[in-house]
């Protein structure tokens, strides 16, 4: 890893083994790229890739007569000089004008990476990273611009943002302000972006670019369960096991814009950041304005290999803290076996037989303070149900810890039901147009969390809670949109910041309950996976997957999740059938099977089994218990997409390919069908495995694959709908 500067040239070269990024000052001034892609040679001048050509119709910059920046790749682009394209940012000037041009003033290159201050980041040691920091400026505003590149030792991985300051006394708007550009020279690509809605988030769908703009973007205060903010662009040939690709990961939880652009000169520019849409930052002299972090991978390796960089770069440079690196506890969680009727004796009851199944952890989810019996109230009031937890929160801690479980809880600290005493004591407290009707969404309106005395208020509130009880894991809920986004905290000219702000709010909460609490797993949530983001793993590193716990379902969630972000963030229970959401009814081993893929746990109250399938937990627990380390943290391969076919597969290899497991499901039966075969990947070709009963080569397994019919002798077919098997694989 390095990061060269060619004096001579003006050419930047950020590079590692596998890739590099070249940028220069453009004749203009402005940075502009000239490769982004896999590792090449260095040299002192590549600016042959530069366009000077005069054309009709194109605007050239006035100093060189021969450069139009609509002809070439800009690294931050602005717009109202030469470029027609959509800009990374805008600023307005007191007299109202929007033109500005940032050129380059200097520049410093350093090892390891800086802090962006509130938000979330990935973060690396001084061997781990060098970063590059180009400082840009606009006279006219008296405005800097710093351009952020980190470039990551042995991840094919550069972490972009901006930040601007004025340094005047005259105070901007901005307008817009993305977190970065990528212009690549050609436009022969799709777009794969991760489409849903509550339970059935992130699945996969496939674009072809083409002139115009192809987006997605969430303008809900939340990134999102219908477009989540991490997309591949990628060669149509490309698939999970070759090709090149590039990914931009988006380490942000609010509105956001992901945007291709393909103009008329071969260009396809990508951009990404914090949506413009109701966005205006009002920056006084002497201020800085930082965007969020957008982590941008390139692959020639195939799609598997762009999932793994994502898995292992936030495993090791994203997520932090005590369960950094570390196998989660298997749960059971009470929501789907009691909803919010539950007295501490029925809980009990739960953790018992959870204890005597194997669970480590028991979750007490919705219901256990204020006057929570159904979701048209309570919210907001922070304080133990004595009807329910008699002896408080740690008095129930106690008790099951004294089962030998460990024990955590569920909160929602964004929302508030106008039935709560909290809504009632401080009205002006939502975000709320003044004078107009307020939308409610599940029965609750949502907290200011722009205003710092909301934030400080349910931090106490929850302090109070936590603290003196033994809490292990949280659970932190966030269940609905944000609707007349409007805070009376801030004065007219800032509405426009209420949105960033009130996601500020939400990471300086997390920030200083897991500074109190500092050994506390988070796991986050919002309706399910309404807020599964980068953003989130900072702070909580695992979120609730989905409400859909239909195993045939989370098939296709888990499997799409996965394309972005690590195996041990998506959270993945066991629950009963027939299921809540779909009415589908699945063996114990096939939800098991499926629900192993995360960080495994039961959403169901163990004593309502019959005996033969309890022991079977017992069993798929242990399994868990032996294999978690190598499933959450090996390396992850998705086989056979279950968007194509009945059948889907999955596998994780161990770092030294010496042991391996493999999932495979049947949606739907195909009757009179052979059973067929499935190759395996990431193994090591000349090694033997041993699988089941039988050895093998590992380029065996990969190139002729397994015969499925070996699993027929165990009572797998694929004539059975939801028929599945999970088998290990260990080198000899
Ligand atoms: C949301 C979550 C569920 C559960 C309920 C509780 O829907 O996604 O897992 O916690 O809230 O109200």
């Amino acid at each position: 890893m390095n990061i060269i500067w060619n004096k001579t040239s003006g050419q930047f070269h950020l590079y590692n083994d596998r890739i590099s990024y070249i940028i220069a000052v453009a004749p203009s001034g402005e940075m502009t790229n000239l490769y982004f892609g896999k590792r090449i040679h260095d040299r002192e001048d590549f600016s042959y890739v530069v366009f000077r050509m005069g054309m009709p119709n194109i605007a050239v910059d006035a100093d060189t007569e021969t450069y139009s920046m609509e002809l070439n790749r800009q690294e931050y682009p602005s717009f109202g000089t030469t470029d027609f394209g959509t800009s990374a940012f805008e600023i307005e000037s007191e007299n109202g004008s929007r033109v500005s041009s940032f050129v380059y003033k200097s520049h410093n290159i350093f090892s390891g990476k800086r802090v962006i201050s509130g938000l979330p980041a990935t973060y690396a040691a001084e061997n781990e990273a060098m970063t590059l920091e180009l400082e840009m400026e606009d006279e006219q505003t008296q405005m800097t611009l710093l351009l952020s590149y980190t470039i990551f030792e042995g991840y094919p991985v550069v972490a972009r943002h901006a930040e601007f300051k004025n340094n005047g006394s005259a105070k901007v708007k901005i307008i817009k302000a993305l977190s970065c550009c990528v212009d690549l020279p050609d436009q022969d690509y799709e777009m794969v972006q991760f489409n849903g809605a509550w339970a059935r988030e992130r699945m996969p769908v496939v674009r072809r670019l083409t002139g115009g703009t192809t987006s997605i973007e969430s303008k809900r205060g939340v990134s999102s369960a219908n477009f989540n903010p991490f997309f591949i662009i990628k060669r149509p040939n490309t698939d999970d096991f070759a090709g090149d690709a590039y990914g931009f990961s988006f380490v942000y939880s609010g509105n956001f814009i992901a945007m291709a652009e393909a103009n008329s000169y071969e260009r396809l520019r990508i951009l990404m950041g914090i949506n413009p849409e109701r966005f205006t930052w009002v920056l006084n002299g002497g201020e800085t304005f930082e965007t969020p972090e957008v982590v941008i991978a390139h692959t020639d390796q195939g799609l598997n290999d762009l999932s793994q960089t994502y898995h292992s770069l936030y495993n090791n440079n994203l997520v932090r803290g005590k369960w950094k690196n570390k196998p989660r506890p298997i749960l059971n969680n009470n929501w789907e076996a009691t909803f919010m009727d539950f007295t501490e004796e029925s809980i009990l009851k739960i953790a018992a037989k959870a204890k005597e199944a194997g669970v480590e952890l028991f979750v007490l989810d919705d219901g256990w303070f204020g006057e929570r019996n159904d979701d048209f109230a309570g919210l907001g009031d922070w304080v133990e149900n004595p009807g329910k937890l008699p002896q408080g929160m740690a008095g129930l801690a106690r008790k099951v810890n004294a089962l030998g479980l460990q024990f955590g809880f569920w909160i929602e600290p964004e929302m508030v039901n106008p039935n709560s005493n909290l809504f009632r004591r401080h009205p002006d407290w939502v975000l709320a147009v003044p004078g107009r009707k307020s939308s409610l969404g599940r029965h609750q309106l949502v907290l200011d969390f722009s205003r710092e005395e909301v934030v400080d208020y349910i931090y106490n509130m929850l302090y109070k809670v936590i603290d003196g009880a033994n809490i292990s894991y949280i659970k932190w809920d966030m269940n609905r949109s944000l609707t007349e986004v409007f805070s009376l905290g801030c004065p007219p000219e800032e509405q426009g910041m209420v949105y960033h702000r009130y996601v500020l709010g939400v990471y300086s909460l997390y920030t200083r309950l897991i500074e109190a609490f500092p050994d506390i797993l988070f796991e986050s949530c919002s309706s399910g996976g309404n807020r599964f983001d980068a953003g989130m793993l900072y702070y909580a590193p695992q979120a609730w997957c989905s409400d859909n716990t239909d195993a045939i379902d989370r098939l296709r969630i888990q499997y799409g999740t996965s394309y972005g972000y690590p195996i041990v963030s998506i959270g993945s229970h066991v629950s009963a059938v027939p299921n809540q959401q779909t009415g589908r009814s699945t063996s114990i081993s096939t939800r098991a099977n499926v629900a192993y893929f995360g960080t495994f746990g039961y959403e169901l109250d163990l004593n309502e089994i019959d005996d033969k399938e309890f022991e079977k937990v017992k069993e798929q627990i242990e399994f868990m218990k032996k294999h978690r380390e190598l499933i959450q943290f090996g390396d992850f391969f998705r086989l056979r997409s279950p968007f194509e076919t009945d059948q889907t597969a999955w596998m994780v290899v161990s770092k030294d390919k010496k042991k391996a497991i493999v999932g495979f499901y049947c949606m739907r039966s195909n009757v009179n069908t052979l059973p067929g075969f499935l190759k395996l990947t990431g193994l090591d070709p000349d090694a033997r495995y041993r699988m089941e009963d039988k050895e093998y080569y590992g380029d065996e397994l990969m190139n002729m694959g397994i015969t499925l019919l070996e699993f027929y002798k165990k009572g797998f077919t694929i004539s059975e709908d939801y028929a599945s098997f999970v088998t290990v694989i260990d080198a000899i």
